[in-house]
């Protein structure tokens, strides 16, 4: 087994063309701009076309992550897609993604941990890629969440968007490194965040479809109490993990599901809300793909540099949590 330095050498993210505003919602449901931006943050969303899978969305992030680091899909080694939202039950979207990308060099998973997913499938393949099993990995988060959302249910409704990031990691010599990270889960919260038909459960019926059960239920106020413990829980146990203070932190990179919990959470931690980013005002809750598209956005946007320590956290149905401290 070789311990060499592994860091992310590219990374990319895709949102779908058509923006769905809080003004488009109110025509929809019985809500209003000031309940969501007050209650949520959130002012739009992106939503994917009716022709566009997991798979495409998930395919333009991949693109843009290899081409930054001019990588050819040929000499890719290990490709996870986390997601709650592939094409279908099976073949996995990581298969179907590895054919559209043409690399065919690739060992190929999915991976549900739901909103905490990308940061289940970067702790995996960065232990795979350190020990020497491959040489490289691409991690993607993707999600086309209108696909599972009721659209007659205002209490969900105005939360979620589509759209996909991913990670390419790797051996560095620049001095970007995976420092350290922490997963979690306690399946007994699984009751407050679910979707319950489609799969060996409740197989899809007429019955399952009358009953609405292919849609995302949720217990809001109770999710959200135990997403703020289990987001400042994993970040302080990544942080004591790493050796490191939160003021060495320079971006916190949390999972996008509600403006308040990320301010509740910078409170927690301590750290000023300035250090946050936040993506969720202009893409809803994207589940598995809110942390690559904000580390993605981050990046552009000269938010995070060469050298900065960034820590991503997540936290999603299961429930599963997880956190990450990356040297960029
Ligand atoms: N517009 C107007 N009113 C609404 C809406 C809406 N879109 N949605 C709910 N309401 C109403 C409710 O019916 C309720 O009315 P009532 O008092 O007459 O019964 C009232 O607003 C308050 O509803 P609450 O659910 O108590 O509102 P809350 O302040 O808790 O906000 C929210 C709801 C935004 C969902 C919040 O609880 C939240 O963000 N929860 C966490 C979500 C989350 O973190 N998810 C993470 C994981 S997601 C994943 O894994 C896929």
């Amino acid at each position: 087994m070789s311990e060499k330095a592994v860091g992310i050498i590219g990374i990319g993210s895709y949102l779908p063309e058509r923006v769905l505003t809080n003004a488009d919602l109110e025509r929809m449901v019985d809500t209003s701009d000031e309940w969501i931006v007050e209650r949520t943050g959130i002012n739009t969303r992106h939503i994917a076309a009716k022709d566009q899978p997991v798979s495409a969305l998930a395919l333009e992030a991949s693109r843009a992550a290899l081409g930054k680091a001019s990588f050819s899909p040929s000499a890719l080694e290990l490709l996870i897609v986390a997601t709650v939202t592939g094409d279908m039950p099976f073949p996995s979207t990581a298969c179907v993604l590895q054919e559209k990308l043409g690399a065919f060099n690739a060992a190929c998973f999915d991976l549900n941990a739901a909103c905490s997913g990308w940061i289940y499938g970067m702790d995996v393949a960065w232990q795979l890629v350190r020990c020497g099993r491959y040489r490289n990995a691409l991690v993607v988060g993707a999600e086309k969440l209108s696909a599972i959302t009721d659209w007659q249910d205002r209490n969900t409704c105005v939360l979620f968007g589509d759209g996909a990031g991913a990670a390419l990691l790797g051996h560095t010599s620049s001095g970007g490194e995976i420092i350290a990270s922490c997963l979690g889960a306690d399946g007994r919260w699984g009751k407050l965040l679910y979707m319950r038909g489609g799969g060996s459960l409740c197989p899809a019926s007429h019955e399952t479809v009358d009953q609405r059960l292919h849609y995302i239920k949720m217990e809001g106020k109770e999710v959200f109490k135990q997403a703020v413990t289990a987001m400042a829980g994993a970040a302080e146990a990544v942080l004591e993990k790493a050796g490191m203070r939160a003021e060495q932190i320079s971006c916190v990179i949390p999972h996008q599901a509600n403006m308040r919990i990320i301010k509740a959470v910078a409170r927690k931690l301590a750290i000023p809300f300035e250090k946050m980013c936040v993506t969720v005002d202009h893409c809803g809750n994207l589940s598995a793909a809110s942390i690559p598209v904000a580390l993605d956005e981050a990046m552009r946007g000269g938010r995070v540099r060469a050298g900065d320590y960034v820590l991503l956290v997540a936290f999603g149905g299961g429930f599963t949590w997880g956190a990450m401290i990356v040297k960029m």
